[in-house]
C-alpha cells in the first residue's frame, strides 16, 4: 500500500468494500477478531436506524431513500471516529457510488477492495439463502445479468476507493487465510504500527 494513499488523520478504522457475495461481513468478522478490533455493518446500522430492513427500506421508501442513508451513517461513523473503537468497518456493495461517500470511507481509515468474479458473487448469492431472501433486486434484469452488468459498472469505483485490493475468490482459500493475506499488506503500512501502539496503550 503506497503511503500517499493511506489516509492522512490517525485513521482508526478498516474499511471494506466490493460487491455483494464478495466476503464483506464474513472476512470482516475474521479480520475484526485477528486484529482485535470491534466490527460493525453499515446496512445493519442503517436497519437499527430505520427499524426496518433493507429490503423493507427498498421496497417502501425506494432506492434513494436507502442511498441517502447511506450517506448519513457514514457522516454520523465520520462525525463520531474518535468515540467509536477502532472497528473494521463492512460497507454495502454499492456505498462507492457515490463520491461523497468515497470521500467519507477514506476519512474513516484505509479502504480493502475484496474483488470477485461475478460468477464467484453469483454462486455465493444463490447459496446463501438467508440473506438473498434480504437483499432487495438492484435491477429488472434476472440474478445472473444483474451481477455482471453491476459488477462491470462499478468496478471503476470500488478501484478508485480502494488502497488495498484483495482477490477473494481464489478455490480453497479459507476466511481465515484471506484475512491473514489482507493483515500481511497492511502491515507493510504506518496504518498497521499505528493502531497497534493506539491499541497497546
Ligand atoms: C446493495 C448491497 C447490499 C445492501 C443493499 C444494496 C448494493 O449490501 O447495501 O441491498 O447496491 O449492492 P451487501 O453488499 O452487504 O449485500
Amino acid at each position: 500500500m503506497s503511503q500517499s494513499h493511506m489516509p492522512q488523520a490517525a485513521p482508526r478504522h478498516l474499511v471494506l468494500v466490493g460487491y455483494r457475495g464478495s466476503g464483506k461481513s464474513s472476512i470482516g468478522k475474521e479480520l475484526a477478531m485477528m486484529l482485535g478490533l470491534d466490527f460493525l455493518d453499515t446496512d445493519h446500522a442503517i436497519q437499527e436506524k430505520a427499524g426496518k430492513s433493507v429490503r423493507e427500506i427498498f421496497a417502501e421508501q425506494g432506492e434513494p431513500v436507502f442511498r441517502d442513508m447511506e450517506t448519513e451513517i457514514l457522516e454520523d461513523l465520520v462525525d463520531h471516529a474518535r468515540n467509536l473503537p477502532p472497528s473494521v468497518i463492512a460497507t454495502g456493495g454499492g456505498m462507492i457510488m457515490r463520491l461523497e461517500n468515497r470521500r467519507l470511507l477514506k476519512k474513516l481509515g484505509p479502504v480493502v477492495w475484496l474483488k470477485v468474479e461475478p460468477k464467484v458473487a453469483l454462486h455465493r448469492i444463490i447459496a446463501d439463502t438467508f440473506t438473498h431472501d434480504q437483499r432487495p433486486s438492484l435491477t429488472e434484469h434476472d440474478l445472473a445479468d444483474e451481477v455482471r452488468t453491476m459488477v462491470a459498472e462499478r468496478m471503476p469505483y470500488y478501484a478508485a476507493t480502494a488502497d488495498l485490493t484483495i482477490d477473494n475468490d481464489r478455490p480453497g482459500e479459507t476466511r481465515e487465510d484471506v484475512a491473514a493475506r489482507i493483515i500481511d499488506q497492511l502491515r507493510q503500512s504506518h496504518w498497521y504500527n499505528e493502531l497497534v501502539a493506539r491499541l497497546n496503550k
